[in-house]
């Protein structure tokens, strides 16, 4: 792969190696992707499906061993080095450099596995917008992750790399995510939407339609305490599905429910669980509705599906908000589009739209036209490829 097709931060971080290193050059290249999520939001963790794609926003690692130990990591967007011995990782004691934990957490949960690593230089550099729900976060673990047992000379399936990535987010850094974002960032293919199944791990691809691209709308507002809202929703759903298996003989997952089920918690007085329940109920069918009607080309059909699962992660799951409705609502105004909804964690961040291909400018226009006012900026507007998921290259391959 010639150095000028490699991706910028791919670039950024070979170039910037040997100025922190000491004038060592990088043996190995590792790149992960983030992700955007057409539809299936909040039933990862519930046993559910879901539908990403990676985006061509990667995060890359530049690294060579070192043989003392000691992982060093130069993160060109906060322009900081950190390091840590492999020997000291504990998760109960997190670092002072915030993101050096994702690092971190990632060589920790390698090691727990039972995986024999070196230490390493690394440069991190990453184009993936961060805390904009297009999972930075994942992408880092799962390039930091690539990159460690690579140099180690060790295999390891993609499928347990987004396991392992997991891990580190959920027992090191502390976030009770799901499986959906380090999966896809492990695994994803060039044109290709993930339906994946979440509780087996099985997963098909589905074609982007060939006469519909994504339409990514970032409303940047700000995604404090996002993680505790999650954990919230997370632990809400989990005590709403413990008294169902309680009430229900035929219950023992999210997947033996019918709507009609959901009754018993609003006769129980739980109304806020039964709203929740009633989101990941939906939109499970939702999301294997989705994928059925983009493999046979009712675009439309699909549309009306992802405005549907907006409207229940507004209602039911109560996890938009007004940045996220008014791009939601710019963006199924325009000519061409066939529906949109939040994507990702939701709270702030970002939307996506299918739309019919020809229409993308005309959004991105409207949308940085009629976004901004009083309360919200110009928006960063992306139309995305379906991208490659993780790799790694050798020196002489760049
Ligand atoms: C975040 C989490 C995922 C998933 C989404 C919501 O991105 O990391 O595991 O739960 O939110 O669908």
């Amino acid at each position: 792969m010639p150095a000028e097709t490699l991706p910028p931060p791919a670039r950024q971080a070979l170039s910037v190696f040997p100025e922190v290193f000491g004038g060592r050059t990088p043996e190995l290249l590792a790149m992960a992707p983030g992700r955007v999520n057409v539809i299936g939001d909040h039933v990862d963790y519930n046993d559910g499906f879901v539908l990403p794609a990676a985006i061509g926003f990667n995060a890359c690692v530049a690294a060579a061993p070192r043989g003392d130990g000691c992982i060093r990591v130069r993160a060109v967007s906060f322009n900081e080095t950190g390091q840590f011995s492999l020997a000291d990782l504990r998760p109960s004691a997190r670092l002072r450099q915030a993101w050096l934990n994702y690092p971190a957490g990632m060589a920790w949960s390698l090691r727990e596995d039972g995986f024999d690593l070196t230490g390493a230089d690394m440069v991190l550099a990453s184009d993936v917008p961060i805390g904009s729900a297009l999972s930075s976060s994942a992408a880092v673990e799962v390039a930091v992750g690539t990159a460690l047992h690579r140099l180690a000379g060790l295999e390891l399936t993609g499928r347990r790399l987004a396991q392992l990535a997991q891990r580190a987010e959920n027992d090191f850094v502390g976030m009770n995510c799901g499986i959906m974002d380090q999966f896809i960032s492990a695994l994803a293919e060039p044109g290709h939407l993930m339906l994946l199944d979440c509780l087996s791990l099985a997963y098909d691809l589905v074609a982007v339609p060939a006469d519909a691209v994504l339409v990514i709308g970032n409303t940047k507002a700000s995604r404090s305490l996002v993680d505790s809202a999650y954990n919230e929703r997370r632990a809400q759903c989990d005590d709403g599905l413990a008294s169902l298996r309680t009430g229900l003989a035929h219950v023992s997952g999210w997947r033996d429910l019918g709507l009609a089920d959901l009754e018993l918690l609003r006769t129980g007085g739980r109304n806020v669980l039964y709203r929740r329940a009633r989101h990941v109920v939906t939109e499970i069918q939702r999301t294997m509705d989705t994928a059925a009607c983009l493999e046979d080309g009712r675009l439309d059909e699909a549309g009306t599906h992802m405005f549907a699962s907006h409207e229940s992660l507004r209602d039911d799951y109560e996890v938009s908000s007004s940045a996220l409705d008014r791009m939601v609502a710019l963006m199924m105004s325009a000519p061409g589009c066939f529906g949109a909804r939040l994507t990702g964690a939701g709270f702030a961040g970002c939307a996506v739209a299918l739309v019919a291909k020809g229409a993308e400018q005309d959004m991105a226009d409207l949308l940085v036209r009629e976004f901004p006012d009083a309360h919200h900026p110009v928006p960063d507007v992306f139309v995305s490829e379906a991208s490659a998921g993780a790799r790694a290259l050798g020196r002489g391959d760049w």
